[in-house]
């Protein structure tokens, strides 16, 4: 694994960006796995201003999620739906067909959760992954405890991720209990991963994933099983690391 400590997230989320371009350099058609929060916005910010300023061409590129809430109707603004065709998809200048995601509306969600996987190995898996971490060390939506070997799949989220999250709705009762997520196990599938934290309250996860023993209590730790693991992270973050 390997850490890369910058002073900001605009240099972690330039950094990256640059990284998601060189790859798209040597390969237009590159699946690119996005994840949602506030710490991965200096990151598309970033790669969206490289394809303004005409450093990189994303017309063939490709964008998948990572996670997605279920029970919020199509096209609800907080639908990680919504927020990645708004956020990514639309910046770059990319057409819906040049997306995909897990179905949070489906009636049979297990079954939802099958096909994602099946998709992504169809797209011919996931050249980088972009991750953020959970306070309590998730990666997408797997919680503490969460299987190291766990396929996409349906989870509860906890009340601290709820609570992180109700910033995002109305309120608190607003925020859902239930998400489809990639699983650990899809996650390390990818062919490199891309963890980028930011901000103290992240530096107790940060430590933990990097320098603590591997374990389901903290997923993130999972990086540490990967050929190809960066991860990114501000002064702040990388406070409490050796
Ligand atoms: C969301 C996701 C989550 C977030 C994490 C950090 O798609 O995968 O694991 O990355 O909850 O969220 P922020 O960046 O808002 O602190």
């Amino acid at each position: 694994m390997e850490v890369v400590i910058v002073p900001d997230s605009a240099a972690g989320g330039d950094l990256i960006a640059e990284a998601m371009a060189d790859l798209l350099r040597r390969k237009p058609d590159a699946l690119l796995g996005v994840a949602t929060g506030s710490t991965p916005l200096p990151v598309y910010e970033a790669l969206a201003a490289k394809v303004r300023a005409g450093e990189v061409d994303t017309s063939r590129a490709r964008i998948c999620q990572l996670d997605e809430y279920v029970g919020l109707p199509y096209g609800h603004p907080e639908s990680y739906r919504s927020v990645v065709l708004r956020e990514v998809v639309e910046p770059l200048g990319l057409t819906d067909e040049a997306f995909m995601g897990p179905d949070g509306t489906a009636e049979d969600v297990a079954a939802a959760c099958a096909d994602y996987d099946r998709a992504l190995a169809e797209a011919g898996g996931v050249d980088l992954q972009l991750l953020g971490i959970g306070t309590d060390g998730h990666i997408g939506f797997n919680e503490p405890c969460s299987s190291l070997a766990s396929r996409t799949r349906i989870k509860t989220l906890t009340q601290q991720t709820r609570q992180d999250n109700a910033r995002f709705f109305s309120g608190l009762d607003e925020v859902p209990h239930h998400v489809i997520t990639q699983g650990i196990g899809t996650i390390l599938e990818a062919r490199h991963l891309v963890l980028l934290a930011t901000g103290e309250a992240k530096a107790d996860a940060v430590a933990l994933a990097v320098e603590g023993p591997l374990s389901a209590l903290v997923p993130a730790s999972a990086l540490q099983l990967h050929p190809h693991a960066t991860v990114v992270v501000d002064e702040a973050a990388a406070s409490r690391l050796k």
